[in-house]
Order: C-alpha cells, then sequence, then structure tokens
C-alpha cells in the first residue's frame, strides 16, 4: 500500500513574517520563496497583498518566477482585499473569515448573518475571477461548531477548493483537535487543512492529530516562526510524518537544514541550538556515555541520520567529554597520539571545560598541536590595527596584515567600529583564501567596564566550518583575535591536510 499523500502550504512569508520584528525585502521574500519551491512545498502563501506597496512587489516578484508551488495571498472577506491579491498576478486566494462569536462580536461588530454573507461574496468573487479559493475559519477551534460548519457549508456551494481549520490561539489539545477534525472531514466534501499555533506547545503534535483524523494539508512555517509562540515548524511536521506515519509529503527532508539557515539569515531570528531538527545541537554530543555510544552505534543516541534532514554529526569538547571522542577525533584526523597524550589533552580539555566554556574547534586543534610537541606559528598575523568612531564620523578600520611574507592592508567601514574592523579584517581574509565568516557573537561579558570579552565566530573556507575563540579587554581586539585564530587553524589544516 502507498502512504496517503499529505500537501504542505508554507506560510513562513505571512504568518512567519508577523513575528514580531521581521519585515522582509520584496527580494528577500523571492529568495525564500525560491527556497521553499526548491524544498518542495505544495503551496506557498507569500503575503497579504493589501498590505503595502513593498508586499505587492515582493508576491508580484514570486508569481512572475514561475515556480512549481502554489502561490497565494492571505486575504480577508473583501473584495479590495481579492482586488490586491489579483494585481500580483497570484493563483490563489487564502481567504480568511473569522468564525467565533468572540471575534464577530468584538473584532468585527458584525452578526453572524453578516459574516456568512461576507464569507460567500468575497468567495464567489474570487472564484469569478479564476482564483483557487481556500477558505479559512479564523478562531474555528473557539467557534460554535453548527455555525462553524454552516460557513464550510456555504462556501463549498459556492466552489471554493479547500477549506482551512485555524487554531488561531492554540487552544485545544491533540486529542480534541483529533475529535474536532474526525467530525469535519466527515463532513466537509473538499480537501480539509489545518492550521495550529503553538501557544501551548502543541502545534506540531495537534497539526499530525488533524492530519491522522482526516486533514491532507497542513499549514506551518520553517523554524516554527509565526505570531507570538509562532506556528506549527514545517520541518518537525514533515519529519514525524514520515517517520512515525504512513504519510508522505513532496518535501524533500535532505533540504530542511539549507531551507531552515535561509529562513534564519533573512528574518535574523536566531534558531535555538536545542530546536528539533535543524537546530544545532540536534545531532551534537558532548557527554562522554553519549559520544562513545554514537560512535559506536549511531542509534544509540540519534534517533535518525544527521544526513536524512541535511545535518552532520558534531562531536563537542567540553566538561563532559570522555577520552574516547578525543581518540575517535585524533584517528579521524590520522594524529598518532600516545596515552600520556590523549591523558593530556583529555585534562585540558576537562579544565577548560570546568571553567565553564566550550572548547572551540580551534581552540581544541591549539591544545593538541601543543600537547603533541607540533608548534604551529601563526601563518596569518596581525601588524596593525586602527579603529575611528566617534558622533558624526562613520566608524572606519584599517588592518595591515603578514602573510607568507606578503603584507595585505585593507579598510573597512561599518554600524560600530566592531563592525567596521570585521569588515576590514574580512576583506584582508577574502584576499589571502576564500575563508568567510558565517556567525559572530560576543559569548560573555563578565564583571566590569573592564571585564574580558569572549567573541566567538563560526568560519568556513567552503569545506568546513570550524568556530574559534578571542577573548581581550577590548571587543574590537577580541573579535579580530577571533577571527584570525580561526583562519590560522583553517591554513593550517589545509596546509597539514588534516580536515
Ligand atoms: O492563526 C490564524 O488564525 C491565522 C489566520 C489569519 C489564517 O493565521
Ligand atoms: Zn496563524
Amino acid at each position: 500500500m502507498t502512504a496517503e499523500e499529505v500537501k504542505v502550504l508554507d506560510t513562513t512569508l505571512r504568518d512567519g513574517e508577523q513575528t514580531p520584528g521581521v519585515a522582509l525585502s520584496p527580494d528577500e521574500k523571492l529568495e525564500i520563496a525560491k527556497g521553499l519551491d526548491e524544498l518542495g512545498v505544495d503551496m506557498i502563501e507569500a503575503g497579504s497583498a493589501v498590505t503595502s506597496v513593498g508586499e505587492r512587489q515582493g508576491i508580484s516578484k514570486i508569481t512572475a518566477e514561475g515556480l512549481d508551488a502554489e502561490i497565494s495571498s492571505y486575504t480577508r472577506g473583501l473584495q479590495s482585499d481579492i482586488d490586491s491579491a489579483l494585481e500580483c498576478d497570484v493563483d490563489a486566494v487564502h481567504l480568511v473569515i473569522p468564525t467565533s462569536d468572540l471575534h464577530i462580536e468584538k473584532k468585527l461588530q458584525k452578526s453572524k448573518d453578516e459574516v456568512m454573507e461576507m464569507a460567500t461574496d468575497t468567495a464567489r468573487y474570487a472564484l469569478d475571477h479564476g482564483l483557487t479559493v481556500e477558505l479559512s475559519a479564523e478562531d474555528a477551534t473557539r467557534s460554535d461548531r453548527n455555525f462553524l460548519k454552516e460557513v464550510f457549508e456555504a462556501g463549498m456551494e459556492e466552489g471554493v477548493h479547500r477549506i482551512c481549520v485555524c487554531d488561531t490561539v492554540s487552544l485545544m489539545m491533540p486529542e480534541q483537535i483529533f475529535d474536532l477534525f474526525s467530525d469535519l472531514s466527515e463532513f466537509v466534501e473538499v480537501p480539509l487543512s489545518a492550521h495550529c499555533h503553538d501557544d501551548f506547545g502543541v502545534a506540531v503534535a495537534n497539526t499530525i492529530s488533524a492530519v491522522r483524523a482526516g486533514a491532507r494539508e497542513f499549514h506551518a512555517t520553517i523554524n516554527g516562526l509565526g505570531e507570538r509562540s509562532g506556528n506549527a515548524a514545517l520541518e518537525e511536521v514533515v519529519l514525524a510524518l514520515s517517520e512515525f506515519y504512513d504519510y508522505r509529503t513532496n518535501v524533500d527532508l535532505k533540504g530542511l537544514l539549507e531551507t531552515s539557515k535561509l529562513v534564519e539569515q533573512h528574518t535574523a531570528i536566531p534558531v535555538s541550538p536545542t530546536k528539533a531538527v535543524i537546530g544545532a545541537n540536534a545531532f551534537a554530543h558532548e557527554a562522554g556515555i553519549h559520544a562513545h555510544g554514537v560512535l559506536t552505534e549511531s542509534t544509540t543516541y540519534e534517533p535518525i541520520s544527521p544526513e536524512k534532514v541535511g545535518q552532520e554529526r558534531r562531536l563537542i569538547f567540553g566538561k563532559h567529554t570522555g577520552k574516547h571522542a578525543i581518540e575517535n577525533e585524533l584517528e579521524s584526523k590520522g594524529l598518532d597520539a600516545s596515552e600520556d597524550q590523549i591523558e593530556e589533552i583529555f585534562q585540558r580539555i576537562k579544565e577548560l571545560g570546568d571553567r565553564g566554556k566550550l572548547v572551540t574547534d580551534a581552540e581544541w586543534s591549539a591544545i593538541v598541536d601543543e600537547v603533541m610537541g607540533r608548534s604551529l606559528e601563526d601563518l596569518v598575523e596581525i601588524e596593525e590595527l586602527t579603529v575611528t568612531s566617534g558622533d558624526n564620523v562613520t566608524p572606519t578600520a584599517s588592518v595591515k596584515v603578514r602573510y607568507e611574507d606578503k603584507v595585505f592592508v585593507e579598510a573597512g567601514v561599518g554600524v560600530g567600529p566592531v563592525d567596521a574592523a570585521i569588515n576590514a579584517v574580512r576583506k584582508v581574509v577574502e584576499g589571502i583564501s576564500n575563508i568567510n565568516l558565517q556567525e559572530y557573537h560576543v559569548d560573555a561579558i563578565s564583571g566590569g567596564t573592564d571585564a574580558m570579552v569572549d567573541v566567538v565566530v563560526k568560519l568556513t573556507d567552503g569545506q568546513r566550518i570550524i568556530d574559534s575563540r578571542g577573548s581581550n579587554e577590548d571587543i574590537i581586539k577580541a573579535s579580530v583575535q577571533a577571527m584570525l585564530n580561526g583562519v590560522n587553524r583553517l591554513l593550517w589544516d589545509k596546509k597539514l591536510g588534516e580536515r
């Protein structure tokens, strides 16, 4: 028997963009839409056309791209909203009608008859203009069931193509969602969809319950973005459906991490390291027993292989590291360490860990080099660093760096002195190699204004991503040091063939 298909409507560009602080430019919307299309989502809710000129530009760019996914706009029950959507040449509208007494009385200040008329008139108008219509009941889980069904019935009589039930403020638990969707799927004659929010942390479980009870479409967002606590996380729902149930989606699981990163980059909403499926720690192991376990047999502490969702296993060195992980790492680099050397590396890592530090890749390598008697001098050395900033002055930095008897000088500007210094160093580094800065964060500041600042950066040379640290009382020096520590590491590893 073949698995039953469930369609995915991605609403990262509409509900996801309603995450406080997120506003995507038309080009960013297009880039994300292309990523979603490549991922294999069936429908993309590209935004709400009526919102602004920029929003219409973004949606229009997406519809002009000729993607495989259906492109829709959110609309209220207003002809003018449909007109805005039509202006953007969308395939479909997501027509949203509030159905709970609370929303009808307090928000719309209308009667149920008026709401019904609004739903049917707008659906008819959209259908007459050749649009696919998905009729959504907003606050459906708090709505009178009979009225909800009346609205759906009226919509089906008009000819809407799909019906969606919204758990707008997350007011049902998975059992209740199962009962509601079991009832509605008996009644609704077009594909039924679920739109769940995460106020109680059960959006994914609710979406799965809805599917099990007959929904054949669901709404979700990448990284679980969305209003308040967000929407059901797309990556979690699709993975759970494929791992635990006999349903299939068109989503390419291997593309999940890349799409998550794309959305994280454009929305600037960081993904928690502990986030399921796509979090940085989802397949990372530090504890000795766990690391030993996965190295011996990966399924001991990994429910699926990381590659399945585009991830890779990471062994983290720190306070909980065991000797087995150290031996394994040395072996994988072709390094032949004695028992004493392994013991010394083990102790040095524990020491750093006990000081509350994560051991970065560059620090790990420096410890190994030192213990194994390999004195590797810095390949890239800073000779001068000058930074100017102040009121009405564009923060500017210049750096002079020596690399293999050659001197490189670059200048950079930035939003602040640190940014300017990093930009100058980045330019120098790009001139030397293809190393790029991927992430930057100030890891720890303790004590007063003269306290040590820890900066940790993630760098990549296209083949490998490593992290490295710089520590100094001066945040600019700490930042530049973190960059150069990482650069030196990547260059040395390449020279030594240890990657
Ligand atoms: O959560 C919700 O009810 C919505 C609707 C506007 C579709 O996002
Ligand atoms: Zn929503």
